[in-house]
């Protein structure tokens, strides 16, 4: 069986082209590295010892990402590609919304075109905004607070439509929780472009002393010590969820929507003291205010993917710092 992974190259699509290639499953992989390095997929084939083509295109020009279609038979679609910063998704929304948007609507046009009609897209929790419930259910309230995640919400309401139309098309929406964590080999992980946002890449760098001290933003929220409790699921599990849901679509479901979650919650301070645990490295921290936009706790229901999908998270917050850990001392300055 034969897989487009649209921005294969990146984090999340890097280790789902490991996890696939190792089911035998064959790989075309498009990107055109805005947010990732050609070097993340060499380490792919170093790690899997197979060789895959790579078209170095935007999804966003039209002619030339037809081109992939005229020229490859596809089976399904692993829909990764897409731009993710929150804080530059809201200096520059246009930027988000034509990168995301376009490239989507490109993609489901080629694929029925084409006749390919199973598609895997990548959503995020983040739909979810503010969270009415807790665990989350796939069926809780979707309100998304920032343009990227209106272009998650968008994108999903855009596949819905177009699968009432297309009787035959698949498509399963998944929706990520926080995804850490590196492959074992430490040969890939997350290389984020300049000074981190998100929680653990910032901590792993201020453990490898690229960046002096983490800031906690805020310890005054309702959580089991004041800090945020997010659910951080590890980037192979999250891998591993996309070859059960390629699985589910070939049954020929129609849409279904996932969280891919571990369901456990775990706060800001929690997560410094396991990094410590598995790195040996002092954490070096200050509490400041709140980040804007931010919520108290995110974590899933994972139930519904592991009765419908049988799949559930099986590495714990130790498995996902010491690989995160492995993934950063062995390349201190990511691909470069
Ligand atoms: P990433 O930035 O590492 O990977 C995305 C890849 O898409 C990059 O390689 C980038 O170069 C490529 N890309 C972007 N626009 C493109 C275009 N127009 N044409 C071709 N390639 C393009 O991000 P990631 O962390 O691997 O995330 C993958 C997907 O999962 C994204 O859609 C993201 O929004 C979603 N997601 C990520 C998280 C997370 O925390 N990492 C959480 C929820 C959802
Ligand atoms: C971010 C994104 C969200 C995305 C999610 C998963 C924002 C506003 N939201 O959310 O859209 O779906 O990542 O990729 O960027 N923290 C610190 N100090 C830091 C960084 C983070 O204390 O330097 C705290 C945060 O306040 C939060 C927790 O750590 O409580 C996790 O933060 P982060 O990794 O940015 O993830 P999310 O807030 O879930």
């Amino acid at each position: 069986m034969k897989i487009l992974v649209t921005g294969g190259a990146g984090y999340i699509g890097s280790h789902t082209c490991v996890e696939l290639l190792n089911k035998d499953y064959e790989i075309i992989v498009v990107d055109n590295f805005s947010n990732s390095k050609m070097e993340s997929l060499n380490r792919v084939k170093e790690i899997t010892n197979k060789d895959f083509k790579i078209y170095n295109v935007d999804m966003c020009d039209y002619e030339n990402f037809e081109k992939i279609f005229i020229n490859e038979k596809i089976d399904g679609v692993i829909h990764f590609a897409g731009l993710k910063a929150v804080g530059e998704s809201v200096s520059i929304p246009l930027k988000y919304y034509q990168n995301n948007l376009i490239s989507t609507l490109n993609l489901i046009e080629f694929m029925k075109k084409y006749n390919v009609n199973n598609l895997v897209f990548s959503s995020s929790a983040t739909v979810y905004g503010d969270p009415e419930i807790i665990p989350i259910p796939e069926t809780a309230k979707l309100n998304a607070t920032n343009p990227y995640g209106r272009t998650k919400l968008m994108i999903e309401e855009i596949l819905r439509d177009f699968c009432v139309a297309n009787k035959d098309f698949n498509v399963a929406l998944l929706r990520y929780f926080n995804p850490i964590g590196a492959h074992k080999s430490g040969k890939i992980g997350e290389d984020p472009n300049g000074i981190p946002n998100n929680l653990l890449p910032y901590i792993s760098q201020v453990a490898v002393g690229k960046l002096k001290k983490l800031r906690v933003f805020g310890n005054d929220y309702d959580t089991v010590d004041g800090t945020g409790v997010r659910d951080y699921i590890h980037v192979v599990d999250l891998a591993l969820g996309h070859i059960k849901a390629i699985e589910k679509l070939l049954t020929n479901p129609g849409l279904v929507t996932y969280n891919l979650g571990t369901g456990n919650g775990t706060s800001v301070l929690e997560m410094i003291k396991a990094f410590e645990k598995a790195s040996g490295v002092k954490i070096n921290y200050e509490i400041v205010d709140r980040r804007p936009g931010d919520i108290a706790s995110c974590y899933a229901d994972p139930t519904k993917a592991k009765s419908e999908l049988n799949w559930e998270a099986k590495y714990n917050i130790d498995d996902m710092c010491i690989d995160t850990w492995n993934w950063q001392k062995n390349n201190p300055n990511g691909y470069n």
